[in-house]
């Protein structure tokens, strides 16, 4: 996720898209990065600090120039590591076209191949380049910059907004978009393009929220939409809700960074999907640096992480052993290293970790490569210490994440993994060509499932208003199940400092049925062994627990006092990402019926860099 914005017509442009960056660093903000056509020639600046790196370009710009028009980009990285080379606006090789792009090109090697034998010149690592490239060339043959922006355009593959201005037209900024939002506003005697409404308050009174393949031509004043063939679109203004602070805005209108997260879910899973196949339907995994020769020879694969991350790590184990046939362990990262661990060179150590920093994983990965492992990582941070140290990196690409507690990252790491066993499939030749299309397809549906199950959130609300006043809660889970009931339960004990634990439902009989009583929550992931969980939901039934069962649409027989239905999803492996969503919903209702700050939850730290 990045943060893009284009502004004509405004004499103060550059503080206009610094305060506008400002607003939109919550998206990203590992490098930024600002253009303006000033008298005829195209000024940039560039910053790629880490975590401050608006206000590193801030404090860069040496000589404001005097242009009304210009654009800016606040960047999380995704292909290319967060350097100023490959920060944004990328400019092309006549030095008259900036742009700036967020989202991901996923045919942007096979257009690099075909521009660079015509002569043209990289200078990053990223995907976005090309685009610039292309316009350039639309440009040479005489288009206008809108017709070059629909052209180019209309050959990509995959999810993108991006902003361009031109030398040759100073006062035009040009904006198109498919899948990721882009909004176009315009003040008085100026125009805008914003990622969002942030940028717009107290700018605009009303926006144009772009649909997708649609053109924006943006003048001081004028505001244009066409689609791609060229078509003239009615732009209706929407005004801008009243009630919108710049924090607000931020947070989409939830009313917290953790149920705008969940709810974004959707997009990371399809965004850490882009990209992953290759011209011909295989798997490719471009960033993972490790060659299939090296992987072949691999014999064992071990998981280290902690929290959300090791659960995630935890389905992980079933997708890699059912699918690469490869025995598979998961180790808590802080367990690993003092236990002598038999690691060698045909030991694959993947690391998986939201934010790349954590101190456990991160020592852990170390000690693995000390004993002559490979290693990779799982991570959604880009320029994170894991992703620099260990062999090769696997991107989750689900935006910044806020609130301490993971939703999105450990729904992006289970479908990371899921890419990571498929890989190894195909390159252990465990599963045929067909096979690996068929699940990539299968998790191809699960942004559409995963927005199903967000759709049910009053079904959850209920179930909490029903609870509220409960606790002591058991989640229990067999095979699958038992990670995603790890998972529910340390949500609910992060946010709302209820007792949770999760359980294998099979275990509950050889202890802790004894804690069961009338007042307990038992909460039942049914799914794959519904017959066998049965058993155990009777075990609970009979002590007098109430009971709250995750259950497939699919499955006939939910019992319990309460049942909380998700999508059906064919391939059970991938069942997870859609059982713990009602989880989480049901984790952040009982927190804020409870009064609890969600996304800061005590004695809790987003990133734990101690031991
Ligand atoms: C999850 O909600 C937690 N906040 C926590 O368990 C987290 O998953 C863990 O600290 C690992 O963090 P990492 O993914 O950044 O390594």
């Amino acid at each position: 996720m990045c943060g893009i914005i284009g502004v004509t017509g405004d004499e103060g442009a550059l503080e206009t898209i610094f305060d506008g960056l400002r607003r939109l660093e919550y998206r990203g903000y590992d490098s930024a990065g600002v253009a303006l056509v000033d008298q005829g020639v195209l000024w940039r600046e560039r910053a790629a600090d880490g975590t401050h790196s608006v206000e590193d370009l801030v404090a860069k710009k040496a000589a404001p120039p005097s242009s009304r028009a210009g654009i800016g980009h606040t960047r999380w990285a995704t292909h290319g590591s967060p350097t100023v080379a490959n920060a944004h606006p990328h400019v092309d090789c006549t030095g008259r076209v900036a742009l700036v792009h967020n989202g991901i090109i996923e045919n942007h090697a096979e257009l690099a191949a075909t521009l660079a034998d015509q002569g043209h010149t990289f200078t990053s690592e990223t995907d976005t380049e090309v685009l610039v490239h292309l316009l350039e060339d639309e440009l040479a043959s005489g288009a206008g910059l809108a017709d070059a922006l629909r052209t180019t355009l209309g050959k990509l593959r995959g999810a993108f907004s991006v902003v361009a201005l031109s030398t040759s037209d100073p006062e035009l900024i040009v904006a198109g978009r498919r899948s990721v939002p882009l909004l176009a506003a315009l003040g008085q005697q100026t125009g805008l393009v914003a990622s969002d409404v942030s940028a717009l308050l107290g700018r605009a009174d009303g926006y144009f929220a772009l649909d997708d393949d649609q053109v924006a031509e943006v003048r001081p004043g004028s505001l244009r939409v066409t689609t791609l063939d060229g078509r003239e679109v009615d732009p209706t203004v929407v005004t801008v809700d009243p009630a919108w602070d710049v924090v607000a805005a931020q947070m989409g209108g939830f009313c917290d960074f953790m149920s705008k997260e969940i709810h974004e879910q959707p997009r990371a899973i399809a965004d850490t999907l882009l990209d992953r196949r290759a011209g011909d339907g295989s798997l490719v995994l471009d960033e993972l640096h490790l060659s299939p020769d090296v992987l072949r020879a691999v014999d064992k694969v071990v998981v280290v992480a902690c929290g959300s991350s090791f659960h995630a790590g935890l389905v992980a184990k079933y997708a890699i052993e059912r699918w690469a046939r490869l025995p598979t362990e998961v180790v808590i990262a802080s367990e690993l290293r003092y236990r002598e661990p038999v690691l060698h060179e045909r030991t694959l150590v993947v690391g998986v970790s939201q934010s790349g920093e954590t101190l456990d994983t991160l020592e852990a990965l170390r000690e693995a490569r000390r004993a002559g492992a490979r290693t990779l990582v799982v991570t959604n941070v880009v320029h994170s210490t894991m992703a620099r140290e260990a062999d090769g990196a696997i991107y989750t690409r689900a935006g910044p994440e806020v609130s301490v507690a993971s939703t999105k990252s450990h729904l992006a790491q289970i479908v990371a993994l899921d890419v990571l066993a498929l890989a190894l499939a195909q390159w252990l030749g465990t599963m045929g060509a067909r096979a690996v299309a068929a699940v990539l397809d299968e998790l191809q549906s699960l942004p559409a499932a995963v927005a199903d199950a967000l759709g049910r959130a009053k079904e959850v609300d209920d179930v909490a208003d029903a609870l509220l006043g409960a606790r002591d809660y058991f989640f229990i889970g067999r095979n699958l199940g038992y990670p995603v009931a790890l998972e529910g339960a340390l949500k609910l004990k992060e946010i709302s400092y209820l007792r949770a634990e999760g359980y294998p439902a099979g275990e509950l009989k050889h202890g802790p049925l004894a804690l069961v009583e009338p007042g307990t929550v038992v909460v039942a992931i049914l799914d794959p062994l519904r017959d066998k969980m049965r058993s155990n939901v009777a075990e609970a039934v009979s002590r007098g627990a109430t009971v709250v069962a995750v259950a497939a649409d699919g499955n006939p027989d939910a019992g319990g006092d309460h049942v909380l239905r998700v999508p059906d999803v064919a391939d059970p492996v991938l069942a997870p990402v859609v059982e713990v969503v009602p989880l989480q919903l049901l984790a952040y209702a009982l927190a804020r019926r409870l009064g609890n700050d969600v996304d800061r939850p005590r004695n809790l730290a987003k990133t734990v860099t101690v031991e």
